[in-house]
């Protein structure tokens, strides 16, 4: 369960997937702390906040940053005393293929969407493990599961993170530390605006919310969805290379992009 008297730290809040459910989290009443880059889309969000039940702080940080990290963690602590829960959503993406292959954007993703989680991920450890208390959800996708056409940089950070949520998940436990795997399928928010091809089974990030929420409020390791679409990878996933290759060959030929 999420504990409505202890605050929930969203990092990559300013749009999306973050965003929809700062403002779901503080309609439900619970205390927020937003963070993301852009301070101008944070006081939106701040200003769209207003009237509902809950409250939304917000905090500009770059998560590549390591020490403003730390720094962001503690003040939000002081401003809204002992964060319960934490959810480490911030990402980015760039199509990419052999074309437009370039060892610096792929160092640029990983270094945001892997190392940037894993530098929010060592003060809430240190301190949730010290008190024997908290949560943390960690948001990779379903496109961690198997190496995708056209997101040879997306696709190894998120299923770095993947791999990460596994090997923590038991030595967490032992503390008192629930750690949950969010696991998207494609959701409409400006980073899938980019996106030319065709995205099978594209929800709201209102949808995707709710489905956040709910499994939030469980335990289960993983939260994933919409279900049809993740059950669906989780076979691909499983399936021998010399099935599963001529699946993704196909998606080349269906799928164009943007260069
Ligand atoms: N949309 C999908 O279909 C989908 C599917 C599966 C998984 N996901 C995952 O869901 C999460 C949210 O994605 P989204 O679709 O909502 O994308 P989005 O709208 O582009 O949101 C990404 C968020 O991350 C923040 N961010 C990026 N770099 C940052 C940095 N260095 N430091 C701090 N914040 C940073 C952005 O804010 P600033 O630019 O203001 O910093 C923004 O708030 C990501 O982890 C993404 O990989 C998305």
């Amino acid at each position: 369960m999420l504990d409505i008297n202890k605050c929930i730290w969203i990092t990559g809040a300013s749009t999306g997937i973050g965003k929809t459910l700062a403002l779901k989290l503080a309609r439900e009443g619970f205390k927020v702390a937003a963070s993301a880059r852009s301070i101008e889309n944070l006081k939106k969000l701040s200003n769209e906040s207003k009237s509902l039940k809950g409250s939304i702080n917000i905090y500009s940080l770059d998560i590549n940053i390591r020490k403003n990290v730390v720094s962001t963690f503690n003040k939000i602590e002081k401003d809204l005393g002992s964060i319960g829960t934490v959810i480490l959503n911030a990402a980015i993406n760039q199509p990419t293929n052999s074309q437009n292959f370039s060892s610096q954007k792929m160092e640029n993703i990983m270094n945001t969407n892997y190392v940037g989680t894993v530098n929010c991920l060592e003060p809430v450890i240190k301190n949730f493990t010290k008190r024997k208390n908290g949560k943390i959800a960690i948001v990779a996708s379903l496109a961690g599961y198997i190496g995708f056409p056209y997101s040879s940089a997306y696709c190894p950070t998120k299923a770095a993170l993947i791999s990460l949520c596994e090997s923590l998940r038991s030595d967490l436990q032992q503390y008192n530390v629930t750690l949950q795997l969010i696991n998207p399928g494609f959701v409409k928010t400006p980073m899938t605006d980019k996106n030319e091809f065709y995205m099978p089974f594209l929800i709201s990030s209102e949808k995707s919310a709710k489905y956040i929420y709910n499994g939030l409020q469980t335990n289960r390791f993983e939260i994933f969805y919409p279900k049809i679409f993740g059950y669906i990878l989780k076979v691909l996933r499983i399936l021998p290379y010399f099935l599963l290759l001529p699946v993704l060959k196909s998606m080349l030929k269906k799928y164009s992009m943007r260069k």
